[in-house]
């Protein structure tokens, strides 16, 4: 990944040493230097971008090999003393030069290559500059100002690191260090999942394009259903549940004449008949608006007796099917013909659209198959608003944040004292007369999501692992 994490806490793994592909190149001072080959490439359109801005750049440093590292970090020892180096200069199997994605850069000046760390801070106007556009060429400064105490070291103007467009443009647009965003960013993205892809298949694509590896989904869609689905990524994946218990609205599409054993049009046929000519199906639709037990399909992930139901089917077991307590709070008939139509229906967590189906056609002796199912809405999340994994790769997407996915509960911001007992989770007094949920944040930060327990309120979700 693009977005591997080398600092003082992370040293770089042997493993990714051998996996790298590094390219020979020529600087400017006509030496060669090892870099890899996507940020070289990353790194000549950068270039030739900041010619038209009339900024030339060059590489001073990419690529380091563990005793070149300590080369430099012995030289500046000698010269400047150990306080001084160790805020600038990683100790080897620390320096993210290691992993061939790092670039030092340097300015011409009036013909002049400057590359020297103090002749160079003379000149942060021009890096100031630079700085605007790495992202879209998939870099981000890593030493920023005021970040210090994150990354470890002092502020860095030459120092870019490739981490590819799509986490570029997210780390620069929420002003974040590596740091940050692999452990600390949140939010909510929403997908249009398109036909025959798995909900999982949907998380590991967006988790790879994200270069973050906590990436999780609530409300799965079977790959027959396509529509919004709701992705969950770092810190917001422990919101996994708050976002779920929610209804849900879909469109469905209904084949009449057939039952099959996995309910929908890709099971393997189990009865057929021609469909009736007298079916009134708003009727139908209408009698359906109702809370009943509805028996779970035997195509599904619920355990009985801790084994998943889909496993008895493949095993040809005999089980007994659980019933749930559905609510089908909208019903509406969109088309009809003769063999098939749809509708939208508005319906609880936990229902299947499947059963459903099936009941409506046995409550009238008729069979019914699922032949197309789209999510057009969860909870507040609505289809409108989800984007094409095709969009997302082009980069033309907005990810939720935790503030606006939580904006419906109360907040109450925190002073350090409140701060101590909040990222304990330690239980406080309901002074606040919070009836439900309430969020409790620091300046930059939600914490923690505590909920009311009759005078106290406690924790719900902690929201923060930096205690
Ligand atoms: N200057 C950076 C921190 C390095 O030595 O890797
Ligand atoms: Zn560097």
């Amino acid at each position: 990944m693009k977005t591997i994490l080398v600092n003082k806490n992370n040293p770089i793994k042997d493993s990714y040493l051998k996996k790298i592909k590094l390219i020979e190149v020529k600087d400017i001072l006509d030496e060669t230097i090892l870099i890899e080959k996507e940020t070289y490439q990353a790194y000549l359109e950068l270039k030739e971008f900041l010619k038209t801005k009339n900024i030339n750049i060059g590489i001073d440093s990419a690529y380091r090999s563990i005793n070149e590292q300590q080369e430099i970090y012995d030289s500046f020892l000698n010269k400047y003393g150990q306080d001084y180096t160790n805020q600038l200069v990683a100790k080897p199997k620390i320096s993210e030069h290691h992993t061939g994605l790092s670039l030092d850069i340097g300015i011409f000046v009036k013909d002049h290559f400057v590359y020297k760390n103090q002749e160079l801070m003379l000149y942060e106007d021009i890096y100031l500059e630079i700085h605007k556009y790495l992202a879209n060429f998939g870099f981000i400064l890593r030493y920023p100002k005021n970040k210090e105490n994150i990354t470890g070291y002092q502020y860095e103007p030459w120092h870019i690191r490739y981490v590819g467009k799509i986490p570029a443009k997210i780390i620069y647009d929420n002003n974040l260090t590596l740091e940050e965003y692999l452990t600390n960013f949140g939010g909510v993205l929403l997908v249009n999942k398109e036909r025959g892809m798995t909900s999982f298949d949907v998380v590991h694509k967006v988790s790879n394009l994200l270069g973050i590896k906590k990436v999780g989904h609530t409300g799965t869609l079977d790959p027959i259903a396509s529509g919004v689905l709701v992705l969950t990524i770092g810190r917001a994946t422990k919101l996994g549940e708050l976002l779920t218990s929610t209804n849900k609205e879909y469109i469905a599409k209904v084949e009449i004449g057939k039952c099959t054993d996995t309910l929908d049009t890709t099971g393997v046929i189990t009865k057929e008949k021609t469909p009736s000519v007298k079916i009134n199906l708003e009727s139908l639709l209408k009698s359906y608006q109702k809370t009943y037990l509805q028996e779970v399909p035997i195509y599904s992930a619920v355990k009985v007796n801790g084994k998943k139901l889909y496993e008895y089917a493949r095993n040809n077991e005999k089980v007994k099917l659980p019933k749930k307590e559905v609510t089908i709070k909208e019903m509406e008939l969109l088309k009809s013909s003769y063999n098939s139509f749809s509708f939208r229906c508005l319906v609880s967590k936990g229902t299947y659209i499947r059963s459903l189906i099936r009941d409506m056609g046995q409550s009238i002796n008729e069979y019914f198959c699922m032949s197309g199912l789209i999510r057009t809405k969860q909870g507040k999340f609505s289809l409108e608003d989800a984007y094409s994994l095709d969009e997302i790769e082009s980069n033309n997407f907005h990810i939720l944040s935790l503030r606006e996915i939580l904006q419906d509960y109360p907040t109450i911001i925190i002073d350090d004292k409140l701060k101590k007992k909040i990222i304990n989770g330690s239980p406080i007094k309901n002074i606040y007369n919070i009836k439900d949920k309430v969020l409790f944040v620091d300046h930059h930060n939600i914490l923690a999501i505590y909920q009311k327990d009759n005078d106290n309120l406690k924790i719900y979700r902690m929201l923060t692992n930096n205690k």
